[in-house]
């Protein structure tokens, strides 16, 4: 199947990635379908969506016509049978290697067996996902950045058994969605992860040890590189616990120091200062 053939995207997972992907997908034309655990997930979906589309428009970005057109085009669920209509679906639920294994698996089950199966992993091998399918030549990283709306890079994994033809779907329905993509082996943390870590990790050590203050040193990277974030605000937005997360894999694939995650982020995740999602990170926010 060509990326322009694909009229039902599925997403699995509607999360800060999974409503952002929704979002993307629907305003690229296609009708998307995206499954949650439960109602209230749903709701909570499909408000993320909303909520990210009226800023779009408020920002001039996006024409309010063109919302509704594309707000029309999106359907929540609870049920993955719902999924066995999709030309593509792309899972994007928590980073848990034995959650997405099930998805896949049950993916797999539902699907068409052409249908491409990716995920929007950072940090789990594409290779474990593919495995649990048979058809694991059709599986493929698709990973996109926080915010999907905005962010314009999609890097796309190519794992031991992805195939080239799927390879150029994936960055095919990367032009599709309006992304840069860029191609990367299925190594812990892939291209962006890889270089951002060690940076994040070396700024919250920066921070620990009085180097200077959490706003001098995002202020530095701010003007001084010209970032949109410094790396003490990116951490809050990112999430502490995720930032752990992401360092602990690529720590344990390559079991270089640089990487692994810094004891005050650890101490930080157990003291529930998660970043701006907890109200609490390196800087308080109001929920
Ligand atoms: N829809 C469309 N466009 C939007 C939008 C939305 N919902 N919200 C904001 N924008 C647009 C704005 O209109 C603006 O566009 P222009 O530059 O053309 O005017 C642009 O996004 C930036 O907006 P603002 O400058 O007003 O700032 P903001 O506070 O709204 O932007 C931000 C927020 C986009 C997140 C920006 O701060 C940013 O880019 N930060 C860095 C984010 C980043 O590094 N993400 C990667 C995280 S790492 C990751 O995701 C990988 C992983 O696996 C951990």
């Amino acid at each position: 199947m060509n990326p322009g053939d694909v009229r039902t995207a599925g997403v699995v997972g509607c999360g800060i990635m999974g409503s952002g992907i929704v979002e993307v997908c629907a305003k690229a034309g296609m009708r998307v379908v995206f499954v949650e655990a439960t109602d209230q997930l749903v709701s909570r979906g499909q408000g993320a969506v909303e909520r990210s589309m009226a800023k779009a428009v408020e920002r001039g970005k996006l024409a309010e016509s063109s919302r509704d057109e594309a707000l029309g085009r999106i359907t929540g669920s609870t049920s993955f049978e719902d999924l066995a209509e999709a030309d593509l679906v792309i899972e994007a639920v928590t980073e848990d290697p034995g959650a997405k294994r099930d998805v896949f698996h049950k993916l797999d089950e539902l699907t068409r067996s052409e249908v491409i199966l990716a995920s929007n992993t950072s940090s789990i091998p594409i290779v474990e996902l593919a495995s649990v399918t048979k058809r694991p030549d059709k599986v493929v990283g698709m990973h996109f950045f926080n915010p999907p709306p905005v962010m314009p890079l999609l890097e796309v994994v190519r794992a031991l058994t992805t195939s080239d033809e799927t390879v150029e779907f994936a960055r095919g329905m990367g032009d599709r969605l309006g992304k840069t993509t860029v191609l990367s082996r299925d190594r812990a943390g892939f291209i962006v992860n890889y270089l951002l870590v060690p940076y994040l990790n070396f700024a919250a050590q920066m921070y620990e040890e009085g180097f200077a203050s959490a706003e001098d040193i995002d202020t530095a990277i701010k003007l001084g590189l010209s970032h949109p974030m410094g790396p003490l605000t990116l951490l809050d937005f990112i999430g502490i616990d995720t930032a752990v997360h992401v360092a602990e894999v690529l720590y344990e694939e390559f079991k270089e120091p640089l990487f692994a995650p810094p004891a005050i982020l650890k101490r930080m995740v157990s003291a529930g200062w998660l970043g701006r999602k907890s109200g609490r990170g390196f800087y308080e926010y109001d929920r």
